[in-house]
């Protein structure tokens, strides 16, 4: 045991996000220090961080080229407006950017959270469509268990039912595919599913009911992670890609979680060798050391709105914080780390011992699927007969109590943790889940 830090004695004033508060407040889990691997909590405990924070601190925890370049920064130049204003850290981050993403994803617009990144690429997707003399093109398209964020654009796209259902009618002309998860037809897959390609094709029927001159853009998580982990099927995203190309609807892939290296490549795109027309990303983009997101746009969608005088405002969209000095410098550290450590490559080597590692929990008490791919996971448990999520919660803080921080999403638990980890993280993880998953009953 280390030292122990004061529990707040008002816990009352902060209304927290995505969490049980009563329930929480009257059994804290408290996080006072992070570093590498680990989160040290209040009463001095090391805790192995499963899910890199919210499956965002790619590189571990305060890495000393980040904090000082963030130090750098604050003290050079805190903050500068980036409305017909600039500063040169935002373009050299974009053009980094800009370098490593696949085929002709070469522009960048920069926000601060996924949901605002999501905002934004719907919004340019209207626009685009719009500027091209196609304006009617303003359906979105988004997929059932999808998560989009929390911006009305995002929730109205996105299909996790709990997230959406007390936040009244939403984004008019959305459509929704159907998600992908199937256990009867893919439990315990390993990687993609061989099961379930054919449920791009339901894109044909959204076109045939709407007609394609009314649809904008499909938006889908390469992998679906907030819901619990659902690898594409095998040929799914490449359909997605063909049947869009034929009616003229942009697709986008939100790799909020799966960008920077999630998946052994630095985008899902590349993984899986399909390039989209726009791609939204957050979280590992800057380590998630300063909040901070980007949407990258292909060449043409870019140079649809680069026409008309030159005078004028291209696309009226922007945040205060778009590529805030802080999170740029933060970033640009963030991408050295990755290419330096070879992080992404270290992901895509201890892959195979990953997957081999969760799959190694088939076979215990209440498991009914398992799945992965790059350094994520999800393990899935029955629900309790009347209490759907309890075991899941269970669960969930017996890891916590037993030293491992991992997501819990209904009662299926995930896990990304930062892509620095080796084979010894690995074993910590597994043999603190196998203990717990024999302690839940
Ligand atoms: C795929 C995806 N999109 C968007 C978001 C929203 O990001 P933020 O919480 O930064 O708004 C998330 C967050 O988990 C996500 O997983």
């Amino acid at each position: 045991m280390g030292q122990t830090t004061a529990v707040p004695n008002d816990m009352q004033s902060w209304w927290m996000p995505f969490t049980a508060n009563r329930q929480f407040k009257a059994n804290p889990r408290l996080l006072v220090g992070a570093k590498g691997m680990y989160y040290t909590t209040h009463d001095g405990r090391q805790v192995i961080d499963g899910s890199a924070g919210l499956w965002c601190v790619n590189a571990g925890h305060c890495r000393e080229p980040i904090v000082q370049a963030i130090q750098k920064q604050a003290a050079e130049m805190d903050f500068a407006p980036t409305f017909q204003m600039g500063h040169p850290k935002a373009f050299e981050f974009a053009a980094r950017l800009a370098h490593l993403a696949p085929g002709d994803l070469n522009h960048v617009f920069f926000a601060n959270s996924g949901s605002e990144a999501v905002d934004t690429a719907l919004k340019i997707a209207i626009a685009y469509h719009r500027a091209r003399g196609e304006g009617a093109r303003t359906r979105l398209i988004g997929r059932e268990r999808g998560y989009h964020g929390v911006g009305f654009g995002g929730i109205s796209v996105g299909g996790i039912v709990s997230n959406r259902k007390v936040f009244g009618p939403m984004l008019a002309g959305v459509d929704h595919l159907p998600h992908t998860h199937s256990l009867k037809d893919m439990a315990f897959s390993k990687g993609l599913p061989e099961w379930g390609a054919h449920l791009a094709d339901d894109l044909e029927r959204i076109v045939a009911l709407h007609d394609a001159s009314t649809i904008a853009a499909v938006i889908v998580e390469p992998v679906a992670g907030s819901t619990g982990v659902l690898p594409p099927p095998k040929g799914y995203l490449q359909k997605l890609r063909a049947i869009c190309d034929k009616h003229g609807i942009l697709l986008i892939f939100d790799e909020v979680i799966t960008g920077f290296g999630r998946t052994g490549k630095a985008f899902g795109a590349e993984t899986f060798g399909v390039i989209p027309d726009m791609m939204t990303t957050a979280k590992g983009l800057t380590n998630a050391a300063v909040p901070a997101a980007a949407v990258f746009t292909r060449k043409h969608v870019h140079e649809a709105f680069m026409q008309g005088p030159e005078h004028m405002i291209e696309l009226f969209h922007g945040y205060t914080y778009s590529a805030h000095a802080l999170a740029c410098a933060a970033g640009l550290a963030t991408l050295d780390l990755y290419r330096d450590e070879g992080i992404f490559e270290n992901a895509a080597a201890l892959s195979g011992y990953w997957e081999d590692a969760v799959h190694s929990l088939k076979g215990m008490r209440n498991v009914i699927d398992i799945r992965n791919i790059g350094i994520m996971a999800a393990v899935e448990l029955a629900p309790r007969e009347g209490a759907p999520t309890k075991r899941g919660y269970d669960a969930f803080v017996q890891c916590f109590e037993q030293g491992l921080m991992c997501r819990l999403t209904g009662d299926t638990l995930a896990l990304s943790p930062p892509l620095i980890l080796t084979k010894a993280h690995i074993d910590e993880i597994f043999g603190i889940l196998t203990k717990v998953l024999k302690e839940v009953d």
